[in-house]
């Protein structure tokens, strides 16, 4: 509990924006100190592994896109205990993203609001830094998104050069169709679009990979899809080949806020954290029933405790990650989770 003590109380003083990015940097530096990472890394490090869509993880919680769009800091979170690590979303040209102020706490609801809007170095900048990363244990995702200056109807052109640039320095792939902040973007999650950039990132997988296996490609959904688009998606996905599903990514909707919230509650943006977790779980069972099962789910949204992590594995989910809940709650958040999934016996 010293997270929710002392060092929460010391970052919410501040900006939202520039409290991440000092967290950001302090884990940037501890990232080069293979000292610090190897005293760090046995006090949270839990195993319980697992293999899902061919790839083994050492622990079925990871980190979720947006905190480390640049992968600035990868053995940090590896030593802080995440088992998966996602980079991104990253765009094919690095851009600044929305005007500041784009970063909202509600307190209250243990939530967030966002409209980052992609904020990233690029595609080339990011294939640069994980270039330089030493070998790592835990598998790197990438999460992949459309610039904001390439229009929607050439968005398809826009992932495939992040994919070119990207592909051998990530483990696996996600298809970013459903962040809020990028105008046109969702609309990508419509089926005819959907199955044309699939289509198309699906063919130059197997081009990539040669003679070797494609390296999975999954699909992120937004929670405000109906259960009809979502099942129209999941179609698309199964006849892409598509290796599993993340669900899912921030809400417009702004159900379940804490009245003190008010005030930031009408901020433009995606809604994340607490109030998201119902909604995830749901999206997550609506997923596992309507494909039996067969596809591997990423259940993201909410988690805020262990018992979150647990009912998302109960609903269908393979792997969780975490977003807000590791604003609230720190990286004590991770080994809890962690601890709690291993003496459930929830293996994978
Ligand atoms: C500040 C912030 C930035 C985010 N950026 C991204 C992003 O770039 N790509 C993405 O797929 N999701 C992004 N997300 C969404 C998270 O990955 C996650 O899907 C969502 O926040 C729900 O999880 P949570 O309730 O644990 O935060 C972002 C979320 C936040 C709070």
């Amino acid at each position: 509990m010293l997270y929710e003590r002392v060092v929460r109380p010391i970052l919410f003083r501040g900006d939202p924006e520039a409290a991440h990015d000092r967290t950001l940097a302090s884990l940037q530096r501890v990232s080069r100190h293979p000292r610090l990472l190897a005293l760090l890394s046995p006090l949270f490090r839990v195993g319980h592994p697992t293999t899902v869509f061919g790839l083994s993880f050492p622990n079925r919680v990871g980190l979720a896109p947006g905190l480390d769009k640049d992968g600035l800091a990868l053995p940090a979170w590896q030593a802080l205990g995440f088992g998966f690590i996602e980079v991104g979303t990253v765009t094919r040209h690095g851009q600044p993203g929305n005007p500041a102020p784009r970063l909202f706490r509600l307190p209250a609801s243990e939530a967030v609001i966002n409209r980052m809007g992609f904020v990233n170095r690029g595609a080339e900048a990011l294939a640069g830094q994980l270039a330089g990363v030493g070998p790592l244990r835990v598998p790197i995702g990438i999460s992949l998104g459309k610039s904001a200056v390439t229009p929607v109807a050439e968005a398809a052109e826009d992932y495939l050069a992040s994919l070119r640039l990207l592909y051998r320095h990530g483990d696996y792939f996600v298809v970013n169709v459903s962040s809020p902040n990028t105008e046109g973007l969702r609309s990508l999650q419509g089926r005819d679009e959907l199955s044309a950039l699939l289509g198309q990132l699906r063919t130059e997988i197997e081009t990539l990979a040669g003679e070797a296996t494609p390296k999975p490609l999954l699909v992120k959904v937004a929670p405000d899809l109906s259960e009809a688009a979502i099942a129209d998606a999941l179609e698309v996905c199964q006849k892409h080949e598509v290796a599993g599903v993340v669900a899912t990514n921030t809400t417009t909707e702004r159900g379940g806020l804490d009245p003190r919230d008010a005030a930031a509650a009408g901020e433009r943006g995606g809604l994340s954290g607490r109030p998201l977790a119902a909604r995830t779980r749901d999206v997550v069972a609506f997923i596992h029933r309507e494909s039996g099962g067969h596809l591997p789910i990423i259940g993201v949204g909410g988690v805020s405790a262990p018992d979150d992590a647990l009912r998302l594995f109960d609903a269908g989910a393979n792997l969780v990650q975490l977003c807000t809940g590791l604003i609230y709650h720190g990286p004590g958040l991770v080994r809890r989770i962690n601890r709690t999934v291993r003496r459930a016996g929830r293996s994978g």
